[in-house]
């Protein structure tokens, strides 16, 4: 497979070329791709040095398959570009994930949406990905009826501008803020930029995204995303309220049971998913799952995953080791 990797010198590009090492994906050759300015650069991939290109170039060598993660924008303009030559587009950006026509896929989840015929597929947004993992069997078993999800998400999530400004500020060194305030010892209740409605972007990524993925509108989601000073990692705290009651035993059964899913729950031990310990995980990790006691037939739970691996890289790969598994392109 001929695989181009589109913002492959940015903080989700970097991952993907780690996990598709670490996945001995089938690369015959590799093109990495960035702006004009990171031209020429060398990477290495599995022992070997390839020189970055540019989107122009690239496209005209008409890989299998290009994975993209370098905004909205490039999305927008490039991803029909390279479809048109023919290369399936899995994209990591906002761009096409709304789009009625596009697949927004967590293969564990709806890999089965895949046809030939997809030439871009969007990959969900990081905090969606996690959440997703975690609810979607218990959906299939008790049918949630209300979600309220509030977010602590790590800086990484934003790029490596925001990694450099919290680095910075930890070090006292004043530099150029990804953020409008310090972020260091704060907690900035502001991911991406608000909408008329009052919410941020990322907030009703959170409230349209599950829906798609799990092929239901009939459940209702709320939610605040918050950024937090962590380097890496993003929380969730997620209260579900459900239209049939469960069991609590249960509940973790089906979670264990999930692939891709850790059950990380005993108090006995202190035992719960933080980020820093999902670090370079690709699993999605869940625990202190109990009844939320003020309502019937709901639970609250503790979602951490590492953004930039499930939530990001490693969703996107698999979602290319499921077109090549399923012979779709
Ligand atoms: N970080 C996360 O947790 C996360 C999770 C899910 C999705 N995403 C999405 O993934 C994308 C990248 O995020 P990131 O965190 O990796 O950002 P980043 O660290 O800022 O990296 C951006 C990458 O895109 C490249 N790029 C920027 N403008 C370009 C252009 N005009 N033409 C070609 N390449 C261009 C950059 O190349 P240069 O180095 O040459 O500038 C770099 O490789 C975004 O769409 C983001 O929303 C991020």
């Amino acid at each position: 497979m001929k695989i181009a990797v589109v913002g492959a010198t940015g903080m989700v590009g970097t991952v993907m070329l780690k996990v598709l090492a670490e996945r001995n994906f089938p690369v015959t050759e590799l093109i990495p791709v960035a702006s004009a300015k990171s031209a020429g650069k060398k990477l290495a991939f599995k022992g070997k040095d390839y020189t970055v290109v540019t989107l122009e170039d690239a496209v005209a060598m008409n890989a299998d398959i290009a994975l993209f993660s370098a905004g909205g924008d490039t999305s927008l303009e490039w991803a029909p570009k390279f479809a048109a030559a023919g290369t399936t587009v899995v994209d990591n950006s906002s761009a096409w994930r709304m789009d009625p026509t596009k697949k927004l896929v967590v293969p564990e989840i709806n890999g089965d949406v895949l046809t030939k015929e997809d030439k871009i597929i969007a990959n969900p947004n990081c905090s969606t990905i996690q959440l997703v993992m975690a609810l979607a069997p218990l959906h299939a078993k008790y049918q949630m009826r209300r979600l309220i999800i509030s977010t602590y998400q790590s800086v990484s999530g934003t790029g490596v501008k925001a990694v450099q400004q919290l680095e910075n500020e930890t070090k006292g060194i004043k530099g150029e803020m990804a953020y409008p305030y310090p972020i260091n010892r704060n907690a900035i209740p502001h991911c991406d930029v608000f909408m008329e409605n009052g919410y941020t972007k990322e907030e009703m990524k959170l409230v349209k995204e599950p829906k798609k993925i799990l092929r239901d509108d009939s459940f209702a989601v709320t939610a605040t995303a918050v950024r937090i000073p962590t380097a890496g990692g993003h929380s969730e705290s997620v209260n579900v309220e459900f239209v049939n009651d469960f069991d609590l035993a249960d509940v973790r059964q089906l979670l264990h049971d999930f692939p891709g899913v850790v059950v990380q729950d005993n108090l006995d031990t202190n035992t719960y998913p933080m980020p820093a310990y999902a670090h370079d995980k690709d699993e999605v990790f869940v625990g202190r799952i109990r009844r939320d006691e003020s309502l019937p037939n709901t639970l609250n739970m503790w979602i951490v995953a590492d953004n930039l691996r499930k939530g990001a890289a490693t969703n996107t790969v698999q979602i290319a080791e499921y077109l090549v598994a399923n012979d779709l392109v």
